[in-house]
């Protein structure tokens, strides 16, 4: 079967041309052939295409082969191009073959030309496949080049991303390990804290166990400075006493004195009887025994109490204002008593009229020291609610303000040494408001002290 072939031909002649295809058709083609003479036409047919192979003659009137040839290789198409011309030196063909001819025939030998388009076109075809081949492979390679780019971008996307993971893990790492850096520094400062404050602590026991021992050594030195403060005290209200017995005593000795004398004066006079004898018995009698009956007042006086009893807040006033009679009278200093209710006490008596003496003899040794005219003190016995009221005052202008806070302090004094201990307001306000849950204040009227008893 003939194989057909779309045939363009440069020919001037249509004999040749005729010649050429019929040449073709023996070999075994069926061309389908367009034959043109000038460039124009060409190049229009080979736009018109596409063709198979392309016979061109050398010599023409209006363009040469050559011609055709260049025209056909400036379109880029790999078209088998055979020449094919009456006479041609070696050297044409020579220059043919190099500008790109696939084959030269003579048109007096044109037997060659069917197995030169034959060989042309499977040449072509053969290129034709390698050019596909090529192709194919530059696809595969572009392709593949796309794919090792599209991965490298991939990877370098991925690589980027590990690499951002491994500088967030790094700066994980470091923020961890300067975190556990700063842990163990605040450890470390809370440890040595604590070290500080159990070292501080055990200080603070050692110490505290020291001022407990010096607290207790404190107390028992007060207890003891009490004690003597109590004893002193006593002794100091003795003195007091024997004063008073001494003055009590002097009245009735004396008495008592002229009564001895007048036994011998008497016996002299011859004037002895038994009634004067018995008269005076009786009177040294009743001497004796008012000296006696002192004697067992100030005894009793100085008992300490060792219970509470009850008793009556104006009688304790009277056996203390007894006591201290005498030098109240010597000194001219008046006492008004004001019994506005005869209320009882339940505590101890004696104890009770201590604050009593001292409150009293406070207010005598004001009056001498500040020589006070019409020297008096008042005695004032009442209620307040439930408690008995007892209020001392006298008309000596009172306690300086600037030693009012300190008069109950213990050893507080104005008085030289040798007259005041300094222990009497401070016995009083322990013996009424320890002992007896009471209280025991002062304060400046507008003309003397006041010291006010409540229990
Ligand atoms: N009625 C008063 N008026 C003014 N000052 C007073 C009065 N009573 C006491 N004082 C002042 O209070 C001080 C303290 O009195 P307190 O009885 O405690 O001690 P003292 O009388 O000085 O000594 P002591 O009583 O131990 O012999 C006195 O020294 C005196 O200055
Ligand atoms: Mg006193």
């Amino acid at each position: 079967m003939a194989k057909p072939l779309r045939l363009l031909i440069c020919e001037d002649k249509d004999d040749d041309a005729l010649l050429e295809v019929e040449e073709l058709r023996e070999w075994g083609f069926d061309p389908d052939y367009q034959r043109v003479d000038n460039a124009p036409d060409l190049e229009l047919a080979l736009k018109a295409g596409p063709w198979e192979a392309i016979l061109a003659d050398y010599n023409m009137p209006s363009f040469t082969g050559m011609d055709a040839l260049r025209i056909v290789r400036s379109e880029g198409l790999d078209i088998p191009f055979l020449l094919v011309s009456g006479t041609v030196g070696e050297d044409r063909a020579v220059d043919a073959m190099k500008a790109g001819a696939h084959d030269y025939i003579m048109k007096g030998n044109l037997a060659r030309l069917g197995p030169a388009v034959e060989r042309e076109l499977r040449e072509a075809q053969m290129r034709e496949e390698r050019r596909q081949a090529l192709e194919a492979l530059q696809k595969a390679h572009d392709e593949l080049e796309g794919r090792v780019q599209e991965r490298t971008a991939e990877l370098r996307d991925v690589n980027a991303a590990l690499q951002a993971e491994a500088i967030k893990r790094q700066k994980a790492k470091e923020e961890l390990r300067q975190a556990n850096e700063l842990l163990e520094q605040r450890v470390a400062e809370r440890t040595a804290e604590l070290a500080q404050s159990v070292d501080a602590l055990e200080e603070e026991v050692l110490e505290r166990e020291l001022t407990e021992d010096e607290l207790r050594q404190a107390l028992e030195e007060v207890r003891e400075k009490d004690s003597i403060l109590i004893q002193q005290s006593r002794l100091a209200a003795m003195g007091e006493m024997i004063g008073n017995i001494a003055h009590q005593w002097r009245q009735p000795l004396n008495s008592l004195g002229l009564k001895v004398q007048q036994l011998l004066l008497f016996y002299d006079l011859g004037e002895l009887s038994r009634d004067f004898l018995h008269k005076n018995e009786k009177e040294s009698m009743k001497l004796i025994q008012h000296m006696s009956q002192t004697i067992d007042d100030f005894r009793n006086y100085f008992k300490p109490d060792k219970e509470k009893t009850e008793f009556k807040v104006h009688e304790a006033v009277a056996r203390t204002l007894l006591l201290i009679e005498d030098s109240y009278i010597n000194q001219h200093i008046r006492v008004e008593v004001d019994l506005q209710n005869d209320c009882v006490i339940y505590g101890y008596e004696n104890e009770f009229a201590q604050v009593l003496l001292n409150i009293l003899v406070n207010a005598r040794d004001v009056f001498t020291e500040r020589e006070v005219d019409d020297p008096r003190v008042m005695i004032h016995i009442g209620k307040d609610g439930n408690k008995a009221l007892l209020t001392i005052s006298d008309n000596a202008g009172g306690v300086p303000e600037e030693i009012m806070g300190k008069i109950f302090d213990p050893y507080f004094t104005t008085k030289g040494p040798q007259t005041g201990t300094g222990v009497g307001l401070f016995m009083s306000k322990a013996i009424i408001e320890k002992n007896m849950g009471g209280s025991l204040s002062v304060r400046n009227t507008c003309d003397g002290a006041e010291f006010r008893i409540e229990v």
